[in-house]
C-alpha cells in the first residue's frame, strides 16, 4: 500500500518539463480569462446596475408590469418621491403617464443620476421632435386638402421607448415635474414631515438591508412614514429572501449584514403595519400574474 503511495507520489513530482510548462501556460490563461471575467461583471453593491432596465424588462419600459398595477390616484396632481431611482427612466415614465405634480428621483450612486439627467433632457428632446412632427402632419394635412405639395414625415427618435400619454405637453412642463438628486436616503437627513403623497420603493429594500442591516430598514420604513401626508401612499416592490442570497457576497459588509438579518422580508407587512403605524395594505401582487418581463415580485401599497 505504502509503496503505491511512493510510487504516484514519486511519478506526481516528476512530471516532464514540457508537461509543466503546458500547464503552466493552461492556468494562466485561465487566470486571464478570469481575470477579464471579473473586469466584465459589474460590480454594483448598491444595485446600482448601469443597465438595469435593458435586462429587466428588454428596453420596453411600457411594458414594465408594475406600472400596469399603479394607479393613477397616487400619481395625478401629487407630489411624489421615488427612492432608488437608478437612471430614472421609471420616475419619467411615472410622471408622464399618471400626471405628477412633482416627482424628485434620489439614489445613492451619483453615476446613475447623471444618466438620469441625460434621460430626462433625452425625453424632453423626444417629446419635441413628436410635437414637431405632429405640428408638421397637420400642416401637411393642410397643405394636402388646400392642393399643395407634402413635406416628408421626420422619423420618430428610434429609443423613443417612453408613451406619451399627451403628446400635447409641454417640454418645459416635465422639467418642472421631474427632478433628481444625489443622496442616501438611510443617512441623509430630511427635515420636517409630510412633504409627499406617494412615495416609491422598488426593488431597494435589499440593497438597504445587506448594506446597512435591519437598523437601515427601519429607518427607511420610519423615515418613508414621517415624509409622507396622512392618507398619502407607501409603494413596495421588495426583493424575496431568496435573491439575498445571490447577492450576500458583493463586499465584506453585505455579508456581515447577511448573517445577521432578524427580519426578512416576510416580516416586512408587519413591520409597516404593526410598529412603524400604517393604517392598511393593497396587495398588487396578483395583478402581476402572468407578466412576461419583470421579476415577478409582489408590489404592495401601504396607506398612511
Ligand atoms: C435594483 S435598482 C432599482 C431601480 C428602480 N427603483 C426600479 O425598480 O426600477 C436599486 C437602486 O437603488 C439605489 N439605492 C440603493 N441603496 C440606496 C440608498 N440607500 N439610497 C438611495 N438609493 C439607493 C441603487 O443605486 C439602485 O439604483
Amino acid at each position: 500500500m505504502g509503496g503505491a503511495v511512493a510510487v504516484e507520489e514519486s511519478e506526481a513530482n516528476h512530471k516532464s518539463a514540457a508537461v509543466e510548462s503546458k500547464e503552466k501556460h493552461g492556468s494562466a490563461a485561465k487566470e486571464k480569462q478570469n481575470k477579464n471575467k471579473r473586469k466584465r461583471k459589474e460590480v454594483a453593491p448598491f444595485g446600482n446596475y448601469r443597465n438595469y432596465y435593458g435586462y429587466r424588462n428588454g428596453h420596453d419600459l411600457d411594458g414594465d408590469p408594475r406600472l400596469k398595477v399603479m394607479k393613477k390616484e397616487w400619481f395625478e396632481g401629487k407630489a411624489c418621491l421615488d427612492i432608488g431611482c437608478n437612471n430614472g427612466l421609471i420616475t419619467i415614465h411615472i410622471a408622464r403617464k399618471f400626471l405628477c405634480h412633482s416627482i424628485l428621483g434620489i439614489d445613492i450612486d451619483s453615476n446613475r443620476i447623471e444618466d438620469a439627467h441625460w434621460n430626462l433632457r433625452k425625453v424632453m428632446k423626444m417629446e419635441s421632435v413628436k410635437r414637431n412632427s405632429i405640428n408638421s402632419s397637420e400642416l401637411k394635412n393642410e397643405e394636402k386638402s388646400n392642393g399643395s405639395k407634402q413635406i416628408a414625415d421626420s422619423s420618430p427618435d428610434q429609443e423613443a421607448t417612453i408613451i406619451f400619454e399627451d403628446p400635447t405637453c409641454k417640454s418645459e412642463d416635465l422639467s418642472s415635474v421631474v427632478s433628481f438628486q444625489h443622496e442616501n436616503f438611510v443617512q441623509s437627513r430630511h427635515m420636517g414631515s409630510g412633504h409627499y403623497d406617494t412615495i416609491l420603493c422598488l426593488s431597494v429594500t435589499k440593497w438597504v438591508h445587506l448594506n446597512w442591516g435591519d437598523e437601515g430598514l427601519i429607518n427607511l420604513f420610519s423615515k418613508v412614514w414621517r415624509l409622507l401626508q396622512p392618507g398619502g401612499v407607501f409603494i413596495l416592490e421588495p426583493q424575496p429572501w431568496r435573491s439575498y442570497e445571490q447577492n450576500r457576497l458583493v463586499s465584506e459588509t453585505t455579508s456581515r449584514n447577511y448573517s445577521q438579518i432578524m427580519f426578512p422580508p416576510h416580516y416586512f407587512q408587519e413591520i409597516l403595519l404593526d410598529k412603524i403605524g400604517f393604517r392598511t395594505v393593497e396587495d398588487l401582487t396578483a395583478a402581476l400574474s402572468g407578466a412576461k418581463t419583470g421579476f415577478n415580485r409582489p408590489v404592495l401599497a401601504f396607506y398612511k
